[in-house]
């Protein structure tokens, strides 16, 4: 499994080093929320942060935008450095809208993914599948952390990984919210293969512990 801490529960202070912390934990990815305020009622960074990161922190950065009208934005995401530019489905005013997003960030040589929101039927997803390279699935309302985990997100994490195998797909199935050892073993069980896991992480003792448990699933 691989594991993508979450940053929104690190000491803000101190982002490459939690970042680093991780990293020598064992985790490759490094998970960076950013919320405008619109999209989602917080307010957290800009692609400040990711270039921060980029040339001192050797993770794959895993950039969840929860922001309006992704068109506009993601242009300097992926600029900043990011690896992975995921947006909102719900941010978008249509397919069309959706797939020049995919394209802009591909254009610009960084993997694209598309995230749901709980209240998100699956299937909206079908039209992109064939060109993400990454499926995001929020198991909690997007826009804080430490909520607890919805079920209703395994029948989604079941249907994206059939789907996958089913057509041959490339994308990366990764679930977002309420991660801990318990729910992250039913989403490995539904096909999860990316986790991301903010407040089971960052400001417990055990950290390294917790993580290696999570790889292991
Ligand atoms: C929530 C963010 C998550 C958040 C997860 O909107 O997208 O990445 O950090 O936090 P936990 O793991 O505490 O649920
Ligand atoms: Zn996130």
């Amino acid at each position: 499994m691989i594991i993508s801490p979450s940053l929104l529960a690190a000491d803000k202070n101190n982002l490459v080093g939690e970042a680093n912390k991780m990293k020598e934990a064992g985790a490759s990815f490094i998970h960076i929320d950013i919320m405008d305020g619109h999209f989602v009622p917080a307010t957290t960074w800009d692609e400040g942060v990711v270039k921060t990161l980029r040339p001192r922190c050797q993770m794959v950065l895993d950039t969840h935008l929860m922001i309006e009208n992704p068109l506009a934005s993601v242009a300097k995401y992926c600029k900043a450095g990011s690896d992975i530019v995921t947006f909102h489905l719900e941010a978008c005013k249509d397919e069309e809208e959706a797939k020049k997003v995919i394209d802009l960030i591909h254009s610009l040589h960084v993997k694209a993914g598309i995230s749901i929101k709980p209240n998100t039927p699956v299937e909206e997803l079908d039209p992109y599948l064939a060109s993400l390279d990454l499926v995001l699935v929020m198991s909690v309302e997007p826009g804080k952390g430490g909520q607890k985990f919805m079920p209703s997100s395994l029948d989604k994490i079941a249907y994206l990984s059939s789907k996958k195998k089913e057509k041959g797909y490339l994308y990366l199935l990764e679930v977002d919210g309420g991660i801990n050892a318990e729910t992250g073993r039913l989403v490995a069980k539904a096909g999860a293969e990316v986790l991301v896991a903010g407040s089971y992480l960052y400001g417990k003792e055990d950290y390294k512990d917790r993580l290696e448990a999570l790889a292991k699933l």
